[in-house]
């Protein structure tokens, strides 16, 4: 199956940087792998991208269909600057106050919009219930229709940015428990990423983990060891 690395950019990044990014993006050769770039919207008419392997992607969506919503941002605004993936339930989000019905709310206003939601899950605390996972996934897709193939990131919250990561075994656990609740679910596919402190010493040992694919803060912002993480994971 394809592989698919997301670069969630955050609250990071210049002009300058972008136009380094985008020009090194632009010219990677990828056999089997699919990139998505999601900076924060402010940069999204800066990405220029002339590469077939390459989409565009952000952080995140109204829930509103109103367009009184001061400081929100609409699926046709998205899709006007060439969007094709949404960030949804990120759980920097989820902190400052984004509720399951406003995650549900999110994805059902991306895929009425044929935007592809990427719904953020993960356990805050190492020693939560794995659980809760299922029950942010039972949230994210009620009454979402199930001939969709859901893009699900797992991200252990403890694990994001710390430079702690979580035994492969346990990505392998929590990827089958998420891949055998969505089939439970009806979702006869799904594509499941693994999020949380990757970087250039340890992609190597968590893409032999039952994932496919990850999603990548700190080290997206650091374009030549994405790159080489791309090309790694690509050449598996
Ligand atoms: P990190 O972030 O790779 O910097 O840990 C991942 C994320 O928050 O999506």
């Amino acid at each position: 199956m394809r592989r698919l690395i997301v670069a969630n950019y955050k609250m990071n990044g210049d002009k300058k940087l972008f136009a380094k990014i985008i020009k090194e993006v632009n010219k990677v050769k990828v056999r089997d792998t699919k990139i998505v770039l999601c900076p924060p919207f402010v940069y999204l008419d800066e990405f220029n991208l002339k590469n077939k392997n390459v989409e565009l992607g952000c952080q995140d969506i109204t829930n509103q269909e109103n367009s009184k919503s001061t400081g929100q941002i609409s699926p046709k605004m998205l899709l006007e600057f060439g969007v094709k993936y949404v960030i949804i339930g990120h759980s920097e989000r989820r902190k400052i106050g984004e509720t399951d019905e406003q995650i549900n709310q999110k994805i059902n206003i991306c895929l009425n919009n044929k935007l592809k939601p990427i719904i953020c899950v993960g356990e805050e605390k190492k020693s939560d219930k794995l659980d809760i996972v299922l029950e942010q996934i039972n949230y994210a897709l009620k009454n979402i229709d199930n001939n969709i193939i859901p893009i699900i990131a797992y991200e252990p919250v403890w694990a994001i940015g710390t430079g702690k990561l979580p035994a492969v075994n346990r990505i392998n656990k929590m990827t089958r428990m998420i891949k055998a609740h969505l089939e439970k679910l009806g979702y006869t596919d799904s594509s499941i990423l693994y999020g949380g402190s990757v970087g250039i010493d340890n992609y190597k040992m968590i893409s032999d983990a039952d994932i496919d694919g990850f999603l990548l803060g700190g080290v997206s912002l650091r374009i030549k060891e994405f790159i080489e993480i791309v090309k790694g994971i690509d050449n598996e």
